[in-house]
């Protein structure tokens, strides 16, 4: 599908879920958020039947992601499902990683590719902070079950954060050193709930470039792992990993943009940042074909903002990031 600003727009991030096992600091409030009731969520059958009417107006690669996904039951079938469209060639899934250990084989089995795994901190104390609830050891687990079971590329996800991991940023990097990591530093973005808490934390990911180059010396370009999102990818000489930034603050990567967004209720969202949304839920409800189904997401590509508008801050009343999956 190309929209308006002739872009190609082909992957799908999939949140199935709005629940969470975690509660991270820039992500949601304390007592988390209130859940949207089980019958407005979709059934796995229909998320399936979503995603394969998206295929047929273009989607090719599917990220799923929640909340946090894993806690989703029947998170398996699901993938299942999506591994057996023909025109789906990549799926992969965004996780905190605890229920890994747990799920990973049976995922694998079921299609799914790789994983983006969330690590701010290597410290088990701050993790314990940043997280609220988490236990670094458990996810620690989950990424090595992640290499074990060869979902490659192994992507972690680190948020920096003033004041918090900033002083770990060297450490985080030379984990690409000593494993096949891809570690994408992402700048802290002001969304939803989080607003008051990510005023004054947010650091360019040019700084925390120096930073890394500071301590442990010159980046080279590094060929881009797999995968569809908006990471620019360097290495350290000799690492096994490489080491990714996601600026979507200072430098915000829209012109290349090439995804929708489907909610587990059913809305298509064109855009992280804007509030509009298309519902599918409905007419997939009352019985709609798949051609019409597709017709939706054609209709989401065509009113897809140009970029997002970041500085006037998060406008969307309904929703904060852990409801849409970054
Ligand atoms: P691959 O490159 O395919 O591995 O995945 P990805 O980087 O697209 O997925 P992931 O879920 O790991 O996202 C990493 C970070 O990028 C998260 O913090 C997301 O919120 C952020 N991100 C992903 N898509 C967008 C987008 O369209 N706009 C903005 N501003 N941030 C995004
Ligand atoms: N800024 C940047 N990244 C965020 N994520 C969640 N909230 C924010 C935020 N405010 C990241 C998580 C996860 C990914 C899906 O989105 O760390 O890795
Ligand atoms: Fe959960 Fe991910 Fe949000 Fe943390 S960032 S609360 S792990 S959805």
């Amino acid at each position: 599908m190309q929209d308006t600003c002739l872009r190609e727009i082909n992957y799908l991030r999939v949140s199935v879920t709005d629940r969470c096992n975690m509660r991270c600091v820039y992500c949601m409030p304390p007592q988390g958020v209130k859940h949207v009731s089980h019958e407005d969520i979709l059934r796995n059958e229909e998320m399936a039947r979503l995603v394969r009417a998206g295929s047929m107006a273009g989607i090719k690669k599917v990220r799923i992601t929640g909340g946090e996904p894993l806690v989703r039951k029947g998170l398996v079938g699901l993938v299942e499902s999506i591994s057996l469209i023909p025109e789906i060639d990549d799926i992969a899934l965004t996780t905190n990683g605890v229920l890994l250990p747990a799920a990973g084989k049976e995922l694998k089995t079921a299609g799914l590719r790789r994983v983006n795994i969330s690590l701010d901190t290597l410290d088990p104390e701050l993790f314990r902070f940043i997280t609220r609830k988490g236990n670094f050891k458990e996810v620690w687990r989950g990424i090595e079950v992640a290499l074990e079971l060869g979902l490659h590329p192994v992507k972690l996800n680190t948020v920096v954060m003033k004041g918090f991991n900033d002083g770990e940023i060297k450490d985080l990097a030379a984990l690409t050193m000593k494993y096949p990591l891809h570690v994408r530093f992402i700048e802290l973005m002001p969304v939803g709930a989080s607003d008051s808490w990510t005023a004054g934390r947010h650091i360019p990911a040019s700084e925390i470039r120096q930073s890394i180059e500071l301590e442990l010396g010159g980046l080279i370009n590094a060929h881009r792992p797999c995968g569809n999102g908006p990471a620019r990818y360097y290495r350290l000489p000799g690492s096994q990993g490489t080491i990714g930034f996601i600026s979507a603050v200072s430098d915000h990567f829209c012109k290349n943009c090439n995804r929708l967004r489907l909610t587990a209720e059913g809305m298509i969202r064109p855009c992280l940042y804007s509030g509009k949304e298309i519902d599918a839920r409905t007419p997939l409800r009352k019985g709609a074909g798949e051609a019409e189904l597709a017709g939706l997401f054609r209709q989401a590509v065509s009113v897809k903002p140009e970029r997002h508008d970041i500085d006037a801050g998060w406008q969307d009343e309904k929703r904060i990031m852990s409801q849409i999956g970054g």
